[in-house]
């Protein structure tokens, strides 16, 4: 029988700087009823991802509405039919949604959901590799940045969920890449696993001429694409060592995302006009319509085993505010997911 509850986690309060554990609540809710075009999904893994920071500013406009605190936080996430009144769903099917995180069970519109097949990869790769993630790194890389063979690529926040997926794509389009992460192990499976010309390890420089240096040395031809994570610090050393002619892809700053104050922007900003840069920012829902383009060449070098992909898991509902905070310390290491519920009950 249908359930006709659900535990979900809520904040408490709107964090200033970055949140703490006791602003998230665990409560148990009624479910809504099933209307027309909805979907009633068995949550299986859900997605935390950095954007969901600015979701907490309810004082800021942007591309999404903010949380509230009086509904469930939300987010991406994969799951099972319970019950439908879509005409694509049924019961038994596996999907994936940008909606339905944070929660057991969820309500969610049926428009919104694209069914998954577990053959091909594990369920949770749909929130991270062949997910939302893994788009925004194809979009970025091949739609702003277009890469040339031969050409030096370095990419911040490498060992993440976009990161990692770009530094692969551009080692298989016959680019140096260097990538910056936060620690020794990162590092590490950047260059033995993921096959990372040179990582660096930002937190060993203390200032952005330190890390300036160092990208330097790593990528002595300059820097001819820069895909963007972090900002700060990373940015400014991008733009010391940008070659002519550069691109930027401009995907996230999640070094900005808990400041109470905004920092100044790069001092060295002039250098765009000097080398003839090109700067886009982007948001992964440009590029929706090319998520089966994406899928026609990320899925199949999945199984061939030429794109690899991890992921930091956390156990239970429970976890998720665990799990979410953990990106802003540096504590997952590929994708972080929740494991809500079993495959299959
Ligand atoms: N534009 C879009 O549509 C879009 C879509 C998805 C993601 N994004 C952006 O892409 C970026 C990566 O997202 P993701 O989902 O792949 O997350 P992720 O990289 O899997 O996780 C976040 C990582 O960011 C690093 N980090 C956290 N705080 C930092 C700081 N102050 N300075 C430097 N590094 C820091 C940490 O790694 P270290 O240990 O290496 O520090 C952490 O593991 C984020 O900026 C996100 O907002 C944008």
């Amino acid at each position: 029988m249908a359930p006709s509850k659900t535990r979900a986690i809520f904040l408490k309060s709107f964090p200033k700087g970055l949140p703490s554990p006791d602003q998230f609540e665990l409560r148990e809710i009624d479910l809504p009823a099933l209307k027309d075009g909805e979907v009633l999904m068995r949550v299986i893994w859900m997605s935390v991802d950095p954007y969901m920071r600015g979701r907490m500013r309810p004082d800021i406009k942007s591309y999404i509405p903010p949380f509230t605190l009086e509904d469930p936080l939300d987010g991406g996430a994969v799951g099972e039919v319970v019950e439908s009144k879509h005409d694509k769903f049924k019961p038994g099917d596996h999907i994936v949604g940008f909606q339905g995180g944070w929660r057991e069970y969820a309500v969610v519109p049926g428009d919104g959901l694209t069914r998954v097949d577990a053959g091909i990869a594990p369920l949770s790769a749909y929130l991270g590799v062949l997910g939302m993630p893994g788009l925004t790194a194809w979009s970025g890389l091949t739609q702003i940045l277009k890469p040339k063979e031969g050409e030096t690529l370095f990419v911040s926040g490498a060992a993440g969920a976009v990161g990692s997926l770009v530094c692969q794509l551009g080692k298989l389009r016959g680019m140096r890449v260097v990538g910056s992460a936060g620690s020794p192990e990162k590092c590490e499976w950047l260059e033995k696993e993921a096959g990372v010309d040179v990582a660096l390890n930002y937190r060993n420089y203390d200032s952005a001429g330190a890390l300036t240096k160092a990208l330097a040395a790593a990528a002595p031809k300059g820097v001819d694409c820069y895909f963007e994570n972090v900002g700060g610090m990373h940015l400014e050393a991008a733009l010391n060592c940008m070659a002519f002619h550069g691109r930027i892809a401009l995907c996230g700053m999640i070094a900005m995302y808990n400041l109470s104050e905004p920092e100044p922007g790069p001092p060295n900003l002039v250098n765009m006009v000097a080398r003839s840069l090109l700067a886009q920012g982007f948001i992964v829902s440009n590029y929706m319509h090319l998520a089966p383009q994406f899928a026609a060449e990320v899925a199949p070098l999945l199984a061939q085993g030429k794109v690899k992909f991890r992921e930091s898991v956390y156990e239970g509902l429970e976890k998720a505010p665990e799990a979410f905070l953990g990106l802003f310390r540096g504590e997952n290491i590929g994708k972080a997911v929740v494991r809500v519920g079993p495959d299959k009950v």
